[in-house]
């Protein structure tokens, strides 16, 4: 097992926490999820950390006069378990340009489309997969990367492709975009365990199998 301690940040129904959970449980992934980390109290995603054995952390906004704030206390508890690794998965809340830069080339996150496209600021949920119908594109998808103090901008880790169907609806296509999501996720914590991902300039390479 690497020494990788991951937090999930996943505030919703945790599929992708799901898929990484799996990914650890059946060897594929070595390292320790250590603690599922929401800003929903009622996320689905902490009841799947609790049947794992996995630290479910509620931590609420509610009291925090700002991100700056929020982010501090957030940090302070992740410290407090030796994180090295941050996987956002449905994770809206905007990060404070501190707490990226303190872990910066250790926070991934998933997006459910083919970035640079259909990101952005206000790009989430149903809303990507409605403006990817819209725009008439042939192929959908979903990327992994790091992240940075721009919207969707990091380096690009992985993408899986899907084919967007005439008579897809936004439902349809997010239900076919998160089946490759799980693996995308997979695929990219592994490589980021095993310690294979250089980031040069906007590139991400991936060394070979040692
Ligand atoms: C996924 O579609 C992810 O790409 C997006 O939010 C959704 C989270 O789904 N950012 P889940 O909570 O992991 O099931």
């Amino acid at each position: 097992m690497s020494d990788t301690r991951i937090a999930v940040f996943s505030p919703g129904n945790g599929s992708n926490l799901q898929a990484l959970i799996d990914g650890v449980e059946a060897g594929d992934i070595a390292a320790e999820i250590k603690v599922v980390v929401s800003n929903r109290k009622d996320a689905l995603s902490l009841e799947r950390a609790r049947k794992h054995g996995i630290e479910p952390l509620y931590i609420t906004p509610v009291d925090c006069k700002d991100a700056v704030e929020y982010f501090n206390k957030v940090s302070k508890e992740l410290e407090a378990r030796g994180i090295n690794l941050i996987c956002l998965a449905g994770f809206l809340l905007k990060i404070s340009p501190e707490f990226i830069r303190k872990y910066k080339g250790r926070i991934l996150n998933i997006h459910p489309a083919l970035l640079p496209g259909f990101g952005g600021k206000g790009m989430y949920g149903h809303r990507v997969h409605e403006a990817v119908l819209e725009s008439g594109v042939k192929f959908s998808g979903c990327t992994v990367h790091f992240v940075d103090e721009e919207y969707d901008r990091g380096p690009i880790i992985t993408q899986r492709v899907v084919q967007v169907m005439d008579d897809d609806t936004a439902e349809t296509l997010a239900s076919r975009v998160l089946v490759e999501e799980h693996k995308a996720y997979k695929e990219a914590v592994k490589l980021y365990v095993e310690g294979r991902l250089e980031i040069k300039g906007r590139r991400v390479v991936v060394k070979r199998d040692r």
